[in-house]
C-alpha cells in the first residue's frame, strides 16, 4: 500500500507518499481500499506540529470511504466487498484500517466522494447540535464559519431540526452560498456589526445556540449576540486557542460548553447511535446532502492543504484515488 506520511513537522513539503506493507485487520477492524478521503482543517495543524498530542511519525488523513477488503475477528454486520465510510486515522492512503464500531454502511445513492465528505464534519456538527446543545425546533442558531466542513453540515442539521439558522463567513461569496444552502441570514463578520444585525433579524431575541470555532477575533461579538440562557458550544479553535471574555456573561446566564468528538464519553453511545439511526436514512432519502467543494487526485494533497489555508472553500475538499 501507499500512504501520505509525516516524519517531521513543517509546511506541506514534509508530507511524503511512501510505500509500506498492507495493514492486517486486528480484532474489531476492517481493511478498506480507499476510494476517497476528505480534508480537515485539523490535519494542517497536525502536519505543522501545533495539534495537541500529535506524535511523529504519523499517516495523514482522518476520514475516508471505500470497499472492505479484509475483516478481523469479532466483527459482525460487515462483509468483504461492502462500501463503507467513517473516521479512520491514516486515510490519505490506498488502504486503511477502520474500527468496525466507527464504520458506516454507504447508502446506495451515495458516491465515494460524497461519503468521504461526511464523517468528521457531520459527526462533529451532529454531536454539537443534537447531543451537546440539544437543539429544538424554533430555536435560533448561529454557526460561525458556516462555509467550513463542520459549519456547512451544521447548517443542514439545524434547518432539518426546524431552527432559524444564521451563519458567519469572512467572504461575501461564502455568505451567498450559505443563503442558497438554506440559511435564514448570513453575516460577513469582517464587515458587519454582528450584534446589532442579529438583534434586528431576531426581533431583539438573540441567539439560543451559538456554534463557536473562530476564537478571539469573534468571541465578543458572538457572546454579545446571544439570548439570555443561550448555549454556546465551543468545538474548534481555528483562529487560535486563547480567548479573553468578560465574566459578565453570567448576568445573562449564558452556558459555555466545550466538546471534542475524539474524547467525549457521549460520542459513541449517543452521537454515533443516533447518527446511524436518524442521519443515515436522511442521507439515503436525499434530505441530507454531503457538501463537496472540489475533488483532487490523492497525489495533490499539498494543493489541498493550500486550499484550506486560502479559506475559499464551501464544504469539503476531497482527495480521490485513481
Ligand atoms: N471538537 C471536535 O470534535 C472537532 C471535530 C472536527 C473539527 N473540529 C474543529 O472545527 C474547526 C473547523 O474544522 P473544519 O475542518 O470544518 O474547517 P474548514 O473547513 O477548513 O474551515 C475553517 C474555516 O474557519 C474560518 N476561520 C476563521 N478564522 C480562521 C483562521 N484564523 N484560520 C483559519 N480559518 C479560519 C475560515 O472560514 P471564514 O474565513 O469564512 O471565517 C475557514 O475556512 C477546526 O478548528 C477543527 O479543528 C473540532
Amino acid at each position: 500500500m501507499h500512504a501520505w506520511q509525516v516524519e517531521r513537522f513543517g509546511g506541506p513539503e514534509v508530507m511524503r507518499w511512501v510505500s509500506m506493507d498492507d495493514p492486517q485487520p486486528g480484532p474489531g477492524q476492517l481493511r478498506v481500499r480507499v476510494h476517497a478521503s476528505g480534508i480537515n482543517f485539523a490535519e494542517t495543524r497536525m502536519r505543522a506540529g501545533t495539534y495537541s498530542g500529535q506524535e511523529l511519525p504519523f499517516l495523514m488523513g482522518m476520514e475516508s470511504a471505500g470497499v472492505i477488503e479484509a475483516i478481523g475477528s469479532n466483527v459482525a454486520g460487515f462483509a468483504v466487498g461492502d462500501r463503507v465510510f467513517g473516521r479512520a486515522r491514516g486515510s490519505h492512503a490506498t488502504h486503511v484500517l477502520f474500527d468496525a464500531a466507527h464504520s458506516l454502511p454507504m447508502p446506495a445513492n451515495m458516491s465515494f466522494v460524497e461519503a468521504a465528505a461526511i464523517p468528521v464534519g457531520w459527526l462533529t456538527a451532529w454531536h454539537a447540535l443534537m447531543t451537546v446543545a440539544k437543539a429544538r425546533a424554533g430555536e435560533k442558531v448561529l454557526i460561525e464559519a458556516v462555509a467550513s466542513s463542520v459549519g456547512s453540515a451544521a447548517l443542514q442539521i439545524a434547518k432539518w431540526q426546524g431552527c432559524w439558522v444564521a451563519g458567519t463567513a469572512s467572504r461575501q461569496d461564502k455568505c451567498e452560498r450559505a443563503l442558497e444552502a438554506g440559511a435564514d441570514a448570513t453575516y460577513n463578520y469582517k464587515e458587519s456589526d454582528l450584534i446589532s444585525a442579529v438583534h434586528a433579524d431576531t426581533h431583539g431575541h438573540g441567539i439560543d445556540i451559538g456554534l463557536m470555532t473562530i476564537g478571539e477575533e469573534t468571541a465578543e461579538a458572538l457572546f454579545g449576540a446571544m439570548a439570555a440562557e443561550g448555549r454556546i458550544v465551543m468545538y474548534g479553535s481555528t483562529g487560535g486557542r486563547k480567548v479573553c471574555f468578560s465574566l459578565n456573561i453570567g448576568m445573562r446566564n449564558l452556558q459555555l460548553m466545550a466538546m471534542s468528538i475524539s474524547s467525549s464519553a457521549l460520542f459513541m453511545p449517543i452521537t454515533m447511535k443516533s447518527f446511524r439511526e436518524v442521519a443515515l436514512p436522511l442521507f439515503a432519502s436525499g434530505h441530507f446532502k454531503a457538501v463537496v467543494d472540489q475533488t483532487l487526485p490523492m497525489s495533490e494533497l499539498v494543493r489541498a492543504h493550500q486550499m484550506v489555508d486560502e479559506r475559499r472553500h464551501f464544504g469539503k475538499v476531497v482527495l480521490v484515488n485513481d
